[in-house]
């Protein structure tokens, strides 16, 4: 790690993996994110729609192989609710991660306390010595194995921490490469680190660095804010939070239908969230220059679609769809000024062709600014990654894992997985 990093990881005061040395056959139990979108083609076949999750643990996963460790992997996926689901088994990630790292994977089951887990082996060696009786006590040194997921147990979500204790029994180090769940008080994610010295895992520690830097006043100026979709919520705490370090919040989706109703505009039948009208007003009564919302939009009615500006009334059955021509222009021309540019959400409804135009273009116009090195863009959440499919990933600066957790970071709230690191740091 270099110097810089250091001296970043002291004052997150996170302790990072590479300060992990010396590794050889020990366990590591990896809390990595596979929360992966699925596609299901048959009624038993469950395929991945996206494996970037699981990319972004690989240098986590070769840092450790390098090192001869044994490597325990746990992850989520899904809202199974404390009950087994065929449909959100972790089968599909663990077969993928076998292709990624060229291993054979094998299936297995183990006990946690007194229940019964499965588990997949991808062993360095194409046939385990032990195939018969293998258990997680009888890993190698680069070995892997990832746990199937854990919430089939209702313990996890829970934070039951019995089960973080019987989880933590099978390793002698912890690492959170999970920065997408840190905002959940989750057994595997604030538990286990009560049990076993912590480590941030690269990735995780990547996003904090990242995020953190843009929560500075010292962020490249101008910072815009593009926040569209709807967890209008999460995103006014996002507004309060940055908004003096802000420059400009340029509104989208059910957000910006929140705030033009906040100013009394005519938004007609447009999907708003009511309860977040008092807080949009008082941002709008003290920070109005910094706020922006479309000036044209596109509206819609199931079988028609047609531009109007902002203010002119919107017949019954239509809703606003999509941001217009005009209002992305003018985005636009903000955007290319701008030095920083955090986006979350987006600028219309992305199930139709014709009202996703909006989100589509804000997404090449982005890919673009990301090659200046003058311009530094960051954007993350499910809806946003889902809306850039079109583009090559490595196209933007930053992309986070997180959803939920990038919003939270954000808007100031302290993420639970990332303190309980913090606090085994200050105990080791
Ligand atoms: C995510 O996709 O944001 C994370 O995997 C967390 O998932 P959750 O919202 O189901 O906790």
């Amino acid at each position: 790690m270099s110097f810089r990093l250091e001296i970043i990881s002291n004052m997150l005061n996170l302790k990072t993996l590479t300060k992990l040395r010396n590794c050889h056959k020990k366990s590591i139990l990896v809390r990595v994110d596979f929360n992966e979108p699925l596609i299901i083609t048959e009624p038993n076949i469950v395929k991945l729609g996206d494996d970037s999750r699981i990319q972004n643990s690989l240098p986590t996963i070769y840092y450790l192989l390098k090192q001869q460790a044994k490597i325990i992997l746990i992850s989520h996926c899904g809202e199974p609710g404390g009950q087994i689901d065929p449909h959100l088994s972790l089968q599909p990630q663990a077969l993928r991660l076998g292709i990624l790292l060229k291993r054979k994977v094998l299936p297995f089951e183990t006990k946690i306390g007194n229940k019964n887990i499965k588990y997949w082996l991808l062993s360095k060696n194409s046939k385990p010595s032990n195939l018969n009786n293998h258990n997680l006590e009888s890993l190698l040194p680069g070995d892997i194995v990832l746990l199937e997921n854990l919430r089939f147990y209702p313990e996890e979500e829970k934070c039951d921490l019995k089960f973080a204790k019987q989880l933590s029994k099978h390793a002698d180090i912890y690492v959170n490469e999970a920065f997408s769940v840190s905002h959940r008080k989750h057994a595997s994610v604030v538990g286990v680190p009560k049990y076993l010295p912590s480590y941030a895992g690269l990735n995780l520690f990547n996003e904090i660095r990242i995020l953190n830097r843009l929560t500075q006043p010292k962020t490249g100026k101008p910072f815009t804010l593009i926040l569209g979709g709807a967890k209008i919520t999460d995103k006014i705490l996002i507004i309060k939070h940055l908004i003096n370090k802000v420059n400009h919040v340029l509104l989208g989706g059910i957000m910006a239908n929140t705030f033009m109703a906040a100013r009394g505009i005519d938004i007609g039948e447009s999907k708003i969230d009511a309860q977040n009208l008092k807080p949009a007003k008082d941002i709008l009564k003290k920070h109005s220059s910094k706020i922006i919302f479309p000036n044209d939009v596109l509206i819609s009615n199931r079988q028609e679609n047609r531009t109007i500006k902002v203010g002119d009334s919107i017949p019954p059955k239509w809703i606003i769809s999509d941001v217009g021509k005009d209002t992305f222009q003018s985005y636009a021309t903000i955007l290319k000024q701008s030095k920083t540019i955090v986006w979350n959400g987006p600028l219309g409804i992305l199930e139709n062709k014709f009202t996703k135009i909006g989100t589509i273009n804000l997404t090449k116009l982005l890919a673009k600014l990301s090659m200046s090195p003058k311009i530094f863009v960051a954007l993350g959440g499910g809806e946003t990654i889902e809306a850039i499919r079109n583009i090559k990933k490595s196209q933007i600066d930053y992309i986070s894992t997180g959803g939920g957790a990038m919003l939270n970071f954000l808007a100031g709230k302290k993420l639970p997985g990332i303190q309980a690191l913090q606090n085994t740091t200050q105990q080791n």
